[in-house]
């Protein structure tokens, strides 16, 4: 599996403010890390680029220190990516810079007054388009106030932005996560020298704590593969018959192994070896065989852990056994496309039966059958610039009777620029 997504844009980000030089391997190159890399640029860190001998790259950072971004000469264009967005408005939150933040259609829709008005307590000031969205620009506020901000969405991105805005805030910044969500920045802050703190409560509140005005130390990082890229052929191999897979190099922080749990408890058969640590992460191959699924409840507690792998796992009830119904996913609604409507729309078009509520999807399983699938003749389905929808249909199509088209493949290329070559290599 290609370099996990959340912990490259973090790598990158974080090495850019250590002083000196940081290098990264196994970084993922999709277009969304690629954003997060130019900005950077922008703001005065050189990345670089360096092909290996034996294939792949090693990335090199030479960062300017925390306290030292330079003022942007140009819009920072963040392309389809909520990440960049939101973590490189908290790092810009406390430096006495000011940028605009641009984006493509999908990511111009995008909320983001969650992390404008925390990053307004610390001093941030904040000019956004009507409706909260991009473009919008930022100026920063240096010193910027230490806060005491409580999650009102469980969201990675808010909690990261508040935690990136305090490493040049003096004192200390502390964000309150009463659901947790993943934790790769905390993980990767520890590791470049912040003092970072993390307690959990009784109830499971995890109250996290960080200390500015740090200086970083240059890393070596090696990225783990990503869990919500492996989810698509995890779930393919789990719904084609005959299937038996072997994945390699697959992230597993408990943070983000929600929809492994879910395919297991649903009879998924899924085996992990080889497990070791990189990056300090958790990682292991994955061997997965063909199951005849069945529906289930799924947990709305266990959302935050696999909140990319609904609309591949909502592909998965659509051919299980029974009942598959879930709940609790407004969020959903706000990702790349409104994610409970668009799976809703894709699924019902190559012929499965869903039923879409205001939190979740309902999806009555073909119990194996293969779906009746889109084509010959019948329109695309549309993905709306998002690649989790394009990939989600793809796998939807290895399962159908006449295939499934999607309207556009190009979003994939955000997060997962080998996808279709690496199907073509198992399907063709
Ligand atoms: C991410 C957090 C999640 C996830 C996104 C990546 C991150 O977003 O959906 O793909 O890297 O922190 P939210 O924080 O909006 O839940």
């Amino acid at each position: 599996m290609p370099g996990d997504k959340s912990i490259s844009h973090r790598a990158i980000m974080l090495s850019a403010l250590a002083v000196g030089e940081s290098r990264i391997s196994g970084l993922l190159e999709g277009e969304d890390v690629l954003a997060t890399a130019a900005a950077m640029r922008a703001m005065g860190a050189s990345v670089e680029r360096r092909a290996v001998d034996g294939g792949g790259a090693e990335w090199i950072v030479d960062g300017v220190g925390i306290g030292a971004l330079l003022q942007p000469r140009v819009a920072l264009d963040m392309g389809n990516s909520g990440t960049s967005t939101r973590l490189l408005m908290g790092l810009v939150a406390s430096h006495p810079i000011t940028a605009t933040f641009i984006g493509d259609a999908s990511l111009s829709k995008r909320p983001m007054r969650r992390v404008i008005d925390p990053l307004a307590q610390m001093g941030a000031e904040i000019g956004a388009s009507p409706g909260d969205t991009l473009p919008l620009m930022l100026r920063g506020a240096c010193p910027a106030v230490p806060i005491t901000y409580r999650l009102p969405v469980a969201s990675a991105q808010v909690k990261s932005a508040v935690l990136l805005a305090g490493l040049n805030t003096p004192g200390i910044t502390t964000v309150i996560e009463p659901v947790p969500t993943r934790d790769h920045s905390e993980r990767m802050l520890r590791g470049f020298g912040a003092e970072l703190a993390v307690e959990v409560e009784a109830d499971g509140t995890r109250i996290i704590t960080i200390r500015g005005e740090a200086g970083f130390r240059p890393q070596v990082i090696e990225v783990p593969g990503d869990p919500s890229s492996a989810a698509f052929f995890i779930t393919a191999a789990l719904l084609v018959p005959g299937s038996e897979l072997t994945i390699e190099n697959v992230g597993l922080n408990p943070t983000r192994a929600g929809l492994i749990q879910v395919l297991r408890d649903m009879g998924g058969s899924i085996v992990e070896t080889n497990p070791r640590e990189v990056g300090g992460e958790p990682v292991a191959d994955l061997v997965v065989r063909h199951s005849q699924l069945r529906g289930i409840e799924v947990d709305p507690a266990i959302a935050p852990s696999m909140i990319d792998e609904f609309p591949v796992l909502f592909v998965a009830a659509a051919l299980a056994e029974g009942r598959t119904v879930t709940s609790g996913l407004e969020e959903l609604r706000v990702k790349e496309s409104d994610r409970l409507e668009v799976m809703a729309a894709a699924l019902e078009a190559a012929g499965a039966r869903v039923e879409e509520r205001e939190d979740g999807l309902v999806i009555d399983g073909s119990g194996g059958e293969p779906l009746a699938g889109t084509g010959p003749g019948g329109a695309p389905v549309a993905t709306h610039l998002d690649h989790r929808i394009a990939m989600s249909m793809a796998v939807a199509g290895l399962c159908s009777r006449s295939g499934v088209e999607v309207d556009d493949t190009r979003p994939i290329a955000t997060s997962f620029p080998v996808f279709e070559a690496l199907l073509d290599g198992l399907t063709g």
